[in-house]
């Protein structure tokens, strides 16, 4: 069997994808079972060396899609994460079992304050349970990751003999995380060197074991940190799409993998991505997590290559180096363009979802095709954005069992604002009409009176899609019900059908998360 290291050379750098996991388990950012599959077999096809699928001892859900995605996955290494308890190392490996790659990634905390406050254990006792713990999974697997979580506030002795037992057990791959967010990265490529070196002489062929970050971004620095790791040392860094993942997130993959590809002078490494699918990648995470892309982020964001002061524009007609050091074209941004129109038909349709990076089954581009003349019809233009948020929209709401079917409003300085709304719950169409604090109020008191829930709102979030008065308007709407909490996003260029939208498929999100709706469809069916 053949894991990640085996074709490794010195300076191949490891990308460990854990936006299933680390990403999926920050608030708001669930994905249903085809949503993750969907994005697995982008990770896959991108060349993510390691997809970590989710956490199989969290629910028969996180079981079922890692053991799914393992059972598709055709290169990558397909990792599912296990505390350092037998019962979960035992359901991670029967969730990876079937994959060509399987791993298991298990991890205990080793710093003084998790051992005292959260695992009340001492550190021989903490010794002790990494042995018997990554012994057990390698009797499982070949390819055994462990973690020390929180190494970076855990003192270097003890550290290394922690790494040491790990090593000594069975593990292939040594994880120091940032888990806090707190290092810089002078100090974590120090504690990389020291603990390599520690092992490199005590331990027979231990160049052989990779050493791995992991870094969360609560001082904005899990990027600079993960490089710096490399200088340490590692030679696999774990990171998310976008940046997703716990609190301010994990390192994003996309400015991981372009910072190696462009400062190849100061960064001597390689990864195996195909940075073409990047903002693909980082397109279809916002879909289906809701979550949307800051507009100036790093590589994916909308602005990461628009130049609009004066200075620069003249720059970039005289060449385009001068203010730009990667091309669109590299990470995969296509040029917008004015392409389509009323007149456009579905082959063409076709033609441009296919170079906009997706690939929409029969029916679901049936569905795309229609909102897509509904909207050429009432749009001057029709730009890509506009077409990939429609697409997305289309993605979002495949599986839903409640759907936005029309909405009226009668708003203006004379309230209350009124709306009239039809909602399909479960096959059935309800008509409700209400009253509201504004028109947004109004379509929401709609929702809340066809699907009676508990769910409060959190956010709402209203931006333009592309420029004009009659630009899509895009929507985000936070529910959070108790300890869940979902986003959904919903894009229109009637803002109040987008706020509907964005409002029921976070529903929708609520309904699959609990497995049932919470709540019961008022039963006034037209
Ligand atoms: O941040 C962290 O320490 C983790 C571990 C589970 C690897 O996510
Ligand atoms: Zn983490």
């Amino acid at each position: 069997m053949s894991t990640p290291q085996d074709h490794v050379s010195p300076d191949r750098v490891v990308i460990f994808d854990t936006t299933l996991r680390d990403g999926e388990q920050c608030p708001g950012a669930s994905m249903t079972l085809e949503e993750k599959l969907e994005v697995a077999d982008l990770l896959d096809t991108m060349g993510v060396d390691v997809i970590e699928a989710g956490f199989p001892i969290a629910s028969n859900g996180d079981f079922e899609s890692v053991a799914e995605i393992a059972r598709r996955a055709k290169n990558a290494v397909i990792a599912g994460l296990a505390r350092a308890i037998p019962v979960d190392i035992a359901r991670a490996g029967e969730a990876v079992k079937a994959a060509r790659r399987p791993r298991i990634h298990t991890f205990v905390s080793t710093s003084p304050i998790h051992l005292e406050h959260q695992m009340r254990k001492t550190q021989d006792q903490v010794i002790d349970i990494i042995a018997g713990t990554v012994a057990q999974a390698r009797n499982l697997v070949d390819d055994v990751e462990w973690s020390a979580m929180d190494a970076t506030r855990t003192p270097i002795d003890y550290l290394q003999r922690c790494v040491e037992t790990a090593v000594k057990a069975g593990a292939t791959t040594i994880n120091l995380p940032d888990t806090v967010g707190y290092a810089t990265p002078s100090e974590y490529e120090a504690m990389f060197r020291q603990v390599r070196a520690y092992i490199l002489d005590r331990v027979p062929n231990g160049e052989q074991i990779v050493f791995s970050a992991h870094c969360h971004d609560d001082l904005g620095l899990a990027v600079a940190n993960s490089l710096a790791a490399l200088a340490g040392g590692a030679r696999q860094i774990e990171c998310t799409i976008n940046g997703l993942g716990e609190r301010a997130g994990n390192a994003a993959l996309e400015e991981v993998v372009m910072a190696i590809r462009t400062r190849g002078d100061v960064l001597p490494f390689a990864t195996g991505i195909e940075a073409t699918l990047l903002t693909r990648a980082s397109k279809l995470v916002s879909a289906v997590t809701s979550f949307p892309v800051q507009y100036n982020k790093a590589i994916v964001g909308r602005n990461a290559f628009a130049h609009e002061s004066g200075i620069h524009q003249d720059g970039m007609l005289k060449n385009n180096t001068t203010y730009e050091i990667m091309t669109p074209d590299s990470v995969g941004v296509s040029k917008t363009s004015l392409v389509m129109g009323k007149h456009s038909g579905r082959a063409a349709f076709r033609d441009k979802l296919k170079a906009l990076g997706y690939e929409l089954g029969e029916n679901a581009l049936n569905d795309a095709f229609s909102r897509f003349k509904e909207l050429a019809d009432r749009k001057k233009v029709v730009y890509d954005e506009d077409i990939e948020a429609l697409v997305d929209h289309e993605i979002a709401v495949a599986h839903d069992r409640m759907k936005l079917v029309s909405l009226t409003v009668i708003a203006g300085s004379h309230g209350p604002q009124r709306a009239t709304m039809k909602m399909e719950v479960d096959g059935v169409v309800i008509t409700e009409e209400s009253a509201g604090n504004g028109p947004v109020d109004a379509t929401f008191n709609c929702i809340q009176a066809i699907v009676p829930h508990e769910a409060k709102l959190a956010l709402y979030q209203v931006h333009a899609v592309t420029e004009g008065t009659d630009a899509q308007a895009e929507v985000s709407v936070r529910l959070e019900d108790g300890d869940k909490a979902v986003t959904g996003r919903g894009s229109d260029p009637d803002t109040l059908v987008a706020s509907a939208q964005a409002y029921i498929i976070a529903l929708n999100k609520l309904a699959t998360k609990r497995g049932s709706l919470n709540a019961q469809a008022q039963p006034a069916a037209e």
